[in-house]
């Protein structure tokens, strides 16, 4: 598959302050890939970058095979990028706002098809103070669609949502992926990187600390929790070899006539996997 975009040992920092310490990814055509970390890691340095926004100190970037520091036309092009702030719009209608944006573009998607693409017919000719907050980032994702491009930027859509706000933005990003978008999205919700991202990039203190499938990541720890009760206390023990352990456990319980009450194995949800990588100790 070819690569939408290719970062090598890319380099920040501010007043000498290190946001991004060499970080390193590919992102292939058509994929959802996954920024996960907490505030502050480096996640919208990292976009904004990629966007052309913010320069780096150093390390290669390729966007769509092409250097966003030099601001191409053809990028910007094919390039969506989600506004924040379009209330500044507030009394224009969703259709006249579409249409603006559109205007940037050489070859803009039919106003009235991206109306109806990202669930506003009813809302067409509706000043944008009037809508809902959901409905607004609808009109945000429009705004990023308009153009037609190929590869879209999402820096943190859902923060701030109600989980109904969510679930629609949601079903937005998974629209993107089905047109064959590349979408990169940044985001501190664990569930959401799991939802939607095909690949993900957990970056901490600006350093990519696991990178994979969200299989691949939950995949590399063998650690397994067993718990039980004995004599009504909760037993938990955590290990990397969950047979040998529990083989122990029944043995001696069959061996005493007992029984393991309430016993369960839980292996590790992304959630888990992350919490640990990101507060691991640094330099670990
Ligand atoms: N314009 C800026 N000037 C100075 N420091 C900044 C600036 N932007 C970000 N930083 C710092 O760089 C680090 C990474 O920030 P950021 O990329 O915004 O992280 P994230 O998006 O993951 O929360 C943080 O320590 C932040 O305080
Ligand atoms: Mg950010």
């Amino acid at each position: 598959m070819p690569t939408a975009i290719a970062v090598r040992d890319l380099r920040k920092s501010y007043d000498g302050i290190e946001a991004l310490r060499g970080i390193s990814f590919d992102v292939q055509e058509g994929e959802v890939f996954g920024l996960l970390g907490p505030n502050g890691a480096g996640k919208t340095t990292t976009v904004e970058i990629l966007e052309g926004y913010r320069r780096r100190d150093s390390g290669d970037v390729a966007v769509l095979g092409h250097d966003p520091s030099d601001a191409p036309r053809d990028l910007r092009e094919r390039m969506g990028v989600v506004l924040q702030h379009s209330e500044n719009l507030s009394l224009l209608t969703v259709h006249e706002v579409l249409r603006m944006f559109g205007g940037y573009y050489e070859s803009p998607r039919d106003v009235d098809e991206v109306v109806a693409l990202v669930g506003l017919a009813d809302k067409r000719d509706a000043r944008v103070r009037t809508l809902s907050g959901g409905q607004k980032r609808r009109l945000d994702l429009g705004t990023a669609l308009v153009g037609d491009p190929d590869l879209v930027f999402l820096d943190e859509p859902t923060t701030g949502f109600d989980p109904a706000a969510r679930r629609s933005a949601w079903e937005m990003i998974r629209s993107l992926r089905a047109l064959g978008k590349t979408v990169l999205l940044t985001t501190h919700y664990l569930d959401e990187a799991q939802q939607l991202a095909d690949r993900v990039a957990v970056i901490r203190a600006g350093q990519i600390i696991a990178l994979g499938t969200p299989a691949d990541l939950i995949g590399e720890t063998r650690r397994a929790e067993i718990r039980f009760r004995r004599d009504g206390e909760l037993v938990t023990i955590e290990t990397d070899e969950p047979t040998r352990v529990l083989a122990g456990l029944t043995a001696e319980a069959l061996s005493a006539g007992r029984e393991l009450e309430q016993l369960e194995i839980r292996r590790p949800s992304l959630e888990d996997v992350y919490l640990e990588l990101v507060e691991e100790p640094e330099d670990a």
